[in-house]
């Protein structure tokens, strides 16, 4: 049964078919309209969500499908202690496929392992978020026309940012990648990823604390939220949440195509005053996100009925 837990899980050829039909929905929604009629679509949601749950539900719904779901663990028998394993088989039973968001970095692969219907990563601790990263690479496509020979940047929480992970990871894959990383000394990207990915794939990069320094190069600034869930204490929260703030005067030496992302929810990684700058498309990447999950809910329930 094919799922989508890591970004990986799907070839190039397949993130360039994925993009082709979210655009294609996005000037034909009435062609989709009834493509999922009589599929369920479960969204079992161990962790708060706005963007990544609505935006499902609203893609299986435009499809013509319906929803079930929970949208907290203490909403369902996890908080009675059961496994994700038996979530999954039981799932399996009333619907034909699986959003999954959890705290436990792996729980959504264990759900593929144990499911009998495609598992789709809604997020999984500080791990990976691929379907974010389908929303990122839309909006790119999108924005720069391709994903060649940009110059990204990655500022904030690099450390327990999913999906900086994932965006980075799918990324690697394209020639003329350059990569930049901001962040604060204790909130730099895993070792392990820049060894495994970028290492790996030659791509070059380099490390800064300094966001302004950095701006005249970059062709996307991909901002992040510093994630309190995941910090094991308080004070060092406080001590870095402000790192970044994007404000208007900090984009002065930006290039003038510059495109400003952030996967959202933001608290004050950028200005309110930044919002209607052309070059800011955070909310943008929003609307990708509900095109770019129809056309993944479509491909992964049709490759499980071959
Ligand atoms: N980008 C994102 O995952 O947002 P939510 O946490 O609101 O789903």
């Amino acid at each position: 049964m094919r799922s989508l837990i890591d970004i990986l899980d799907f070839t190039v050829d397949e993130l360039n078919e994925l993009i082709a039909t979210a655009n294609d929905i996005i000037d034909n929604p009435d062609k989709y309209c009834e493509k999922c009629k009589r599929k369920k679509l479960a969204t079992l949601f161990f962790e708060p969500s706005t963007r990544t749950r609505l935006s499902f539900e609203a893609a299986m719904i435009e499809l013509g499908g319906s929803v079930i779901g929970f949208s907290a663990a203490n909403n369902s028998s996890a908080a009675k202690g059961e496994s994700v394993a038996d979530t999954a088989k039981t799932i399996s039973c009333y619907a034909d496929i699986i959003a999954m968001r959890h705290p436990k970095e792996g729980a959504p692969l264990v759900a593929a392992q144990n499911a009998t219907i495609p598992v789709i990563n809604a997020g999984d601790g500080g791990h990976n978020h691929p379907t974010q990263t389908l929303a990122d690479l839309l909006t790119i496509q999108r924005e720069k026309g391709g994903f060649e020979n940009l110059t990204v940047g990655f500022c904030g929480d690099l450390k327990f940012g999913r999906t900086v992970h994932s965006l980075i990871t799918a990324l690697s894959r394209y020639s003329g990648i350059k990569v930049v990383l901001i962040s604060p000394e204790e909130l730099k990207l895993p070792s392990y990823i820049k060894k495994d990915v970028l290492k790996k794939n030659s791509i070059p990069y380099k490390q800064t604390t300094d966001l302004e320094s950095v701006m005249p190069e970059l062709d996307i600034l991909y901002m992040t939220r510093v994630q309190r869930e995941r910090f094991f204490n308080e004070e060092d929260y406080l001590r870095l949440k402000d790192s970044y703030i994007l404000e208007p005067k900090k984009l002065t030496k930006a290039k003038k195509d510059l495109c400003i992302m952030h996967p959202l929810p933001r608290v004050n990684e950028i200005s309110v005053a930044v919002d209607n700058d052309p070059r800011a498309c955070y909310f943008k990447q929003v609307l990708n996100g509900k095109y770019i999950r129809m056309a993944l809910i479509l491909k992964l329930l049709e490759e499980a009925e071959k």
